[in-house]
């Protein structure tokens, strides 16, 4: 050990955390990993460092958890508007221990019931969840908001297929999964997820929010919603409000604004050209940067008929 280069310590130290998405969250970008990794800007790949990483549609964070894993990020900032989504994320911060705490009672309390009382439990707490809603304060942080982690994570693990869905009236509205031994309380991960985050400034807000922490050099990686590759497809999984075509053009509009500025930028989204080859919405949108179709996996349309191999689009300024 005491003959090792710093860096080789530093690549020592990182291999123990192995912290993950504390949550099932839809568009999570697991599987897209190796192609975003090929194509991180040269500079991160010969140092193995991040000076300064913004995430504006940071969801379940699987990109930046990865990164924190496998390199040496120095400062983080994580926006998403989902304001549920972000208790999660202040209270693993600020609360880790209690959290575990009330996650192991509710684990513990659900395991041992019968299917019919554990159908019962998960509406109680659906409602419960949903009713707290309408006069939650979400502004100051409170030992409510660990509850409300309990309540967002319990759902997330017992919930059909783990997505968080809400609907028009910003309610969980997931019917119940029928998980047999579901973990609800992975204290392990929680506590690794505590420790990626001790460097990172948590945002509930719109991405345009970012702007006051890119700099120049900064690497931002941008998620937004997928544009829906079918017409039918109405995809509102996130929040209540849709992500418009109007709304990646403002996003557009601020990528060509951070260029400017200098940073290293990527930006991942569906291909359209996957239902209509004609379509060259991003393709226009971008066209004076860096546009490349990557493979990937998944169901095309909201029925999750269509799983097949598609093209993804990740568009990098560098
Ligand atoms: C495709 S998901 C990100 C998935 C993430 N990369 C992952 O691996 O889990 C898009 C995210 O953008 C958030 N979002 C939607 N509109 C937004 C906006 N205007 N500003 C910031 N975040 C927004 C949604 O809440 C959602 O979490």
């Amino acid at each position: 050990m005491a003959n090792k280069e710093p860096q080789q310590i530093d690549l020592f130290h990182r291999r123990v955390l192995k912290a993950k998405p504390f949550l099932k969250w839809a568009g999570g970008k697991g599987q897209l990993l190796p192609e975003i990794e090929k194509r991180l800007p040269k500079k991160i790949k010969n140092t193995r460092k991040v000076d300064n990483y913004v995430e504006p549609f940071v969801g379940g964070g699987a990109v930046f958890f990865y990164l924190n894993n496998n390199y040496t990020i120095k400062k983080a900032t994580l926006i998403d508007n989902n304001k549920e989504l972000i208790i999660g994320y202040k209270v693993i911060q600020n609360n880790p221990q209690e959290l575990i705490e009330q996650l192991r009672s509710i684990e513990r309390q659900y395991l041992k019931k019968s299917s019919t009382e554990r159908e019962r439990f998960y509406y109680e707490q659906r409602d419960k969840y949903n009713k707290q809603m309408r006069d939650f304060d979400y502004q100051h942080y409170s030992e409510e908001w660990i509850k409300r982690a309990v309540y967002l994570i319990f759902l997330n693990r017992t919930c059909y297929n783990g997505l968080f869905r809400q609907n028009s009236k910003g309610e969980f509205n997931v019917p119940m999964g029928r998980y047999k031994n579901p973990t609800i309380c992975d204290a392990k991960n929680i506590l690794e997820v505590h420790e990626s985050l001790k460097k990172a400034t948590i945002i509930c807000g719109d991405f345009s929010e970012a702007e006051q922490y890119i700099t120049q050099d900064s690497f931002v990686y941008f998620d937004p919603p997928y544009r829906p590759l079918s017409n039918t497809a109405n995809f509102t999984d996130y929040s209540n409000a849709g992500f418009t075509d109007e709304e990646q053009k403002r996003l557009a509009a601020f990528y060509k604004k951070m260029d400017k500025r200098g940073a290293f930028l990527m930006l991942s989204n569906s291909d359209p050209k996957n239902e209509d080859p004609n379509d060259d919405f991003f393709d226009k949108l971008y066209a004076e940067f860096n546009i490349q179709r990557v493979k990937a996996k998944r169901a095309i349309s909201c029925k999750g008929t269509g799983r097949g191999e598609i093209t993804e689009l990740l568009i990098t300024n560098y």
